[in-house]
């Protein structure tokens, strides 16, 4: 989806701090250059936090500049406090799997773990140019892959346009009661569909909502009994004024989507993937997950990761000073620290 900008998506320019690395720190901080464990720059860009057993799991597109040119990556990294991850490995590496041709594409995988049948299924966007189509992301595709154990490695199993619609960019969700959900984004419908997997997390079951609304990189959470989504307009690696829509029930009624942050900010130049919630002994803390992509070096992109203010229906991305700073949360309280 390789778009011109949208009419009304901020330049954003000003909110891209200078090429930097930062050294081991106690914090998060956004759009720097997050190292893991064995000091390389976090690789997982369109993905999404999972917790799963005592720790956070973070899976997301690799794009390593060293990757192999005919594979595309998903990287995986465990965590047990959000801030320092460690690196396990590139647990699904890819080469065409369906003679797509050279130019396919693999994007926002999510990681659906199923403890009934005890295997974890990978779902990401898989694209590619329909022969004839001029454009790259027209096979429009959910791709499947399967594995034993969280850090894989993950088979591939298949590929479908879920709900026979075009698919892009997906969305994961899993509600307290541990349903599982996948959101995708369809062009010719102009909005974005909630669906429930089966029980074995393995296929599409049904759909469960259709928001009328263009937005992609979705992402939900359920706070105080009401269902909050936020997403992105269409404007391909450049940011825009992400929104959000909230419901009673996953089914809807939505409401229309408003800004959560100050729209000249273009969410601070990040879009939306993920929201995760850290549901403390002492408060429960809703976190933004960007991305910050550079347009120019896919290689070299960043994450804006900030606590949420959020309740009685409102979602607010308020930073301490003008930009979102270094904080970190506290995993067994779910209180909050800013630098
Ligand atoms: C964005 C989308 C990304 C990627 C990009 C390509 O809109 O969120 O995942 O597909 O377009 O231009």
């Amino acid at each position: 989806m390789i778009m011109p900008r949208a009419a009304g998506a901020a330049p954003a320019a000003r909110f891209f701090p200078p090429p930097m690395t930062s050294s081991a720190t106690p914090f998060i901080e956004p759009g720097r250059v997050w190292p893991d464990d064995r000091g390389r720059p976090i690789q997982a860009h369109g993905g999404a936090v999972i917790r799963h057993g005592d720790a956070w799991w973070w899976f997301g597109e690799d794009r390593s500049r060293d990757n192999p040119a005919d594979c595309r990556c998903v990287a995986c990294y465990r965590s047990t406090d959000l801030v320092n991850w460690t690196f396990r490995g590139q647990v699904l590496r890819l080469t065409d799997p369906e003679n797509f041709g050279e130019e396919w594409i693999l994007e926002r995988p999510k990681v659906f773990p199923c403890a009934a049948t005890g295997k974890c299924v990978m779902y990401f966007h898989l694209d590619g140019r329909l022969p004839g189509n001029a454009s790259r992301y027209s096979l429009a595709r959910v791709g499947v892959a399967v594995a034993d154990q969280l850090d894989g490695d993950y088979r591939y199993a298949r590929s479908f346009r879920p709900l026979g619609q075009e698919s892009r960019d997906l969305g994961q969700f899993i509600d307290d009661d541990g349903q599982a959900y996948l959101i995708f984004e369809s062009r010719p419908t102009k909005g974005f569909f909630i669906t429930r997997l089966s029980a074995d997390r393995l296929d599409v079951a049904e759909q469960v909502a259709f928001i009328a609304a263009p937005i992609e990189g979705g992402a939900i959470v359920r706070h105080d009994g009401l269902y909050y989504c936020i997403g992105s307009h269409l404007s391909g690696w450049w940011p825009n004024a992400n929104k959000y829509l909230t419901a009673p029930r996953l089914e809807g009624p939505w409401s229309e989507p408003v800004d959560f942050a100050p729209p000249e900010s273009a969410t601070y130049g990040s879009q939306s993937t993920n929201l995760l919630k850290i549901t403390g002994t002492k408060q429960t803390t809703v976190i933004y997950l960007g991305d910050r992509w550079n347009p120019y070096d896919l290689s070299d992109r960043r994450y804006v990761w900030h606590p949420l203010e959020i309740g009685g229906g409102r979602l607010q991305l308020k930073p301490r000073g003008w930009l979102p700073g270094p904080w970190r949360p506290d995993v067994q309280t779910g209180e909050v620290t800013y630098a």
